[in-house]
């Protein structure tokens, strides 16, 4: 398989990792950044920990920037990729807990939908890129993929599925429901549906107000309305709020890369399949992907309840043509503490918001002493 990496930051060079150490014999990578030099050393590091494994993997790497279109569209029409991983962003939204205490905590109330422009202007270039080539390609998005595929879905560029985020919450929950039903892990099923609005409470064992919708079976019998939630979410924080090296996050990567090349017939958990707003269960059924529904439980009703976590992530609405309005209450910190403040934004003006927003705050970072570290 030929795969294309599209920025190898801090996730996608642990995702990387992991595709590589996970590679099949003929399996070639392609990792494209603007970065040449840190590339080759970081893919170096890569392939070596693969030797030691007696994995001899196909590494290039290539000069890229996302915001030039045409270049990006010619280097996928050259390599051909049949999977393309992309966590580009203009700036990565835990940027802002570099900020003195105070502004962070105010910033943080904001949630990150008023920053969507920063994640979604490169996968829009991207996916425009992949579109110009012609070539079906599986695209896996780690940045932004709740709000952002919901945009993009709209204007027929979504990527083929996102990654992360409420999928990072599956794992500790069906350990817990193993340990509190006295069964073997394998037995225990969980299907989860909410936006990442909501996986941000989880980090901190609640729900936080945020919807979501739970369903769990233990040998194939559903057991929800057994569950003790909120001992349950109680979990959740020994695994989720001390998840700093990105392993579970790039693993999601994995098992969705399995469901959606065919590999496995799985369920898995993503945000952003097909360009639905937040996160749904899912498994791939002759070639396309298929949510997976719990009994009396509508697709339309996961829509809504990731709708309504879209809403409370700042993002009001997503108009038919990409057309976002943003939330007044959640732009007004924006405006308050970086004077930025967008209210509507066209799909078309994506890439002038985002290099007003990220002007804006590298800015506000040099003013209050946060200089070399704006992203
Ligand atoms: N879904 C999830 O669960 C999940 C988990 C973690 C992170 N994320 C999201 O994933 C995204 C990446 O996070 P991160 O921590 O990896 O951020 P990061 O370390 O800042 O990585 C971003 C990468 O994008 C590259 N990049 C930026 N502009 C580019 C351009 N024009 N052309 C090519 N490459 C470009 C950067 O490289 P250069 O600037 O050196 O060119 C860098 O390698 C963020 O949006 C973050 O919020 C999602």
């Amino acid at each position: 398989m030929k795969i294309l990496f599209v920025g190898l930051g801090n996730l996608g060079s642990q995702v990387f990792d992991l595709f590589v150490l996970r590679a099949q014999r003929g399996d070639q990578f392609l990792v494209g950044g603007r970065n040449l030099a840190y590339l080759r050393e970081r893919t170096r590091w890569t392939a070596a920990a693969a030797l030691q494994l007696g994995l001899s993997v196909q590494i290039e790497t290539t000069s890229l920037d996302v915001w030039n279109i045409d270049q990006t569209a010619q280097t996928i029409a050259t390599f051909k990729p049949e999977v393309i991983f992309s966590s580009v962003t203009v700036q990565r939204s835990s940027i802002i807990s570099q900020l003195p205490g105070p502004y962070f905590e105010q910033l943080a109330k904001a949630r990150s939908g008023p920053w969507m422009p920063l994640t979604l202007v490169l996968v829009y270039n991207l996916m425009q890129a992949v579109k110009h080539t012609g070539l079906p390609i599986t695209v896996l998005n780690g940045g932004s993929p709740d709000n952002a595929h919901a945009v993009l879905g709209k204007v027929g560029l979504a990527p083929t599925s996102g990654i992360g985020n409420l999928a990072l919450a599956v794992p500790p929950l069906k350990q817990a429901l193993a340990v509190q039903f006295h069964r073997p892990l394998e037995r225990v099923q969980v299907l989860l549906f909410g936006h990442s609005s909501v996986m941000q409470q989880l980090r901190k064992g609640t729900i936080g107000g945020v919807p979501m919708h739970l369903s769990a079976f233990v040998d194939g019998e559903e057991i929800t309305n057994q569950l003790d939630l909120p001992a349950l979410l109680g979990t959740l924080p020994a695994t989720l709020e001390h998840e700093y090296t990105q392993l579970l996050t790039a693993a999601t990567v994995a098992s969705v890369l399995d469901a959606v090349t065919g590999k496995t017939q799985e369920t898995v958990h993503a945000p952003g399949p097909r360009g639905l707003p937040g996160a749904y269960p899912f498994r791939v059924e002759n070639g396309s992907i298929t949510t997976v529904l719990p009994p009396r439980f509508s697709l339309e009703e996961a829509i809504r309840i990731n709708q309504e976590g879209q809403r409370r992530d700042g993002i009001e609405r997503i108009d038919d043509d990409g057309t976002v309005s943003f939330a007044e209450q959640n732009m007004a910190i924006l405006k308050e503490v970086i004077g930025y403040e967008c209210r509507r934004m066209p799909l078309s003006e994506v890439e002038s918001w985002a290099k007003e927003l990220h002007a804006r705050y590298r800015t506000f970072a040099d003013q209050v002493g946060v200089k070399s570290q704006t992203g």
